[in-house]
């Protein structure tokens, strides 16, 4: 895809990029101008990702502190800045369901991937955005932040409860030093996370596509879509927000049949 250089000479971390909607915005970003480092995991995918936008990929795992401030430590010395923080790397396993059936590990172990990382990685970016006087970041909660579901994945939703509370406070106290913080918060995305959950259970999904106004899932290209919006200076007077992406699920009592 083209792009229109709004985000030229910007400097992008990306956590999770190497799949679903972090690799959708890692593409999306490079084509509006940014670089792009992204931090993930996967170091099969990530080297070639990175190199296809002409990029760089750092193996991070967004639960251990160290390896986070490298992250953004080598974005600000390859680039001279870091701009854009999207962190968005999580995880929804399937042993995180029912509170009644979701032992402790299974819930420590989501709270540490979707909710302590976006503390290590705002804690980590923080220092360079306060410096320039300048940044936008974007962290990736879900409409579950909002909502309540029968189908429940109890330490995801209230992981992604904190994401939402964090982002808000976050964009309250540093408004006031150029630095916007947003919660995004995707409706049901059609992605490997998303993917592996329902391929074992068509009828779960079934029952979920039916609350949503639009009749589908997003793409994850619509969801880097939002990403872009709130990370360009198109933004510029949106902060402490709760971005929702989600096909009007949250604003629906009845949906059409
Ligand atoms: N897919 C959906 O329907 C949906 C809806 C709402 C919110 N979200 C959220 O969006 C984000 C991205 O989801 P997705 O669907 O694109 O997922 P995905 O599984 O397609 O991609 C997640 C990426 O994160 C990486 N990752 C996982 N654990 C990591 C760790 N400890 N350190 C570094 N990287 C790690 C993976 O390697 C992968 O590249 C998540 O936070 C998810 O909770 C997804």
């Amino acid at each position: 895809m083209l792009g229109s250089g709004r985000l030229d000479g910007r400097t992008a971390v990306i956590t999770g990029g190497c799949s679903g909607i972090g690799l959708a915005t890692v593409r999306r970003f490079a084509a509006e101008g940014a670089h792009v480092v992204i931090g993930d995991l996967d170091d099969g995918c990530g080297p070639g990702i990175a190199g296809e936008v002409d990029g760089a990929y750092v193996h991070c795992d967004v639960t251990d502190a160290a390896e986070v401030e490298e992250l953004f430590a080598t974005a600000h010395d390859r680039y001279g800045s870091v701009d854009i923080a999207f962190n968005n790397a999580g995880i929804s396993p399937p042993d995180d369901a029912s509170i009644l059936d979701t032992g402790i590990e299974a819930w420590r172990r989501v709270q540490e991937v979707n909710l302590t990382s976006v503390y290590l990685c705002c804690k980590a970016v923080l220092p360079y955005m306060r410096e320039q006087q300048r940044g936008s970041i974007i962290n990736t909660a879900s409409f579950v932040a909002v909502m309540g579901a029968a189908t429940s994945q109890i330490s995801y939703s209230a992981s992604k409860g904190g994401v939402l509370a964090m982002s808000r406070e976050l964009g309250v106290q540093f408004a006031r030093e150029g630095i916007r913080v947003n919660a995004l918060c995707p409706g049901p995305v059609n992605t490997p996370l998303l993917r592996e959950l329902f391929a074992t259970d068509p009828d779960r999904a079934a029952r979920r596509l039916v609350h949503i106004p639009l009749g589908r899932f997003a793409e994850p290209e619509e969801i880097a879509s939002a990403v872009l919006f709130l990370a360009s200076d198109d933004s510029s007077f949106i902060t402490a927000s709760q971005f929702l992406v989600d096909g009007g699920i949250c604003g629906a009592y009845v949906t059409p049949l």
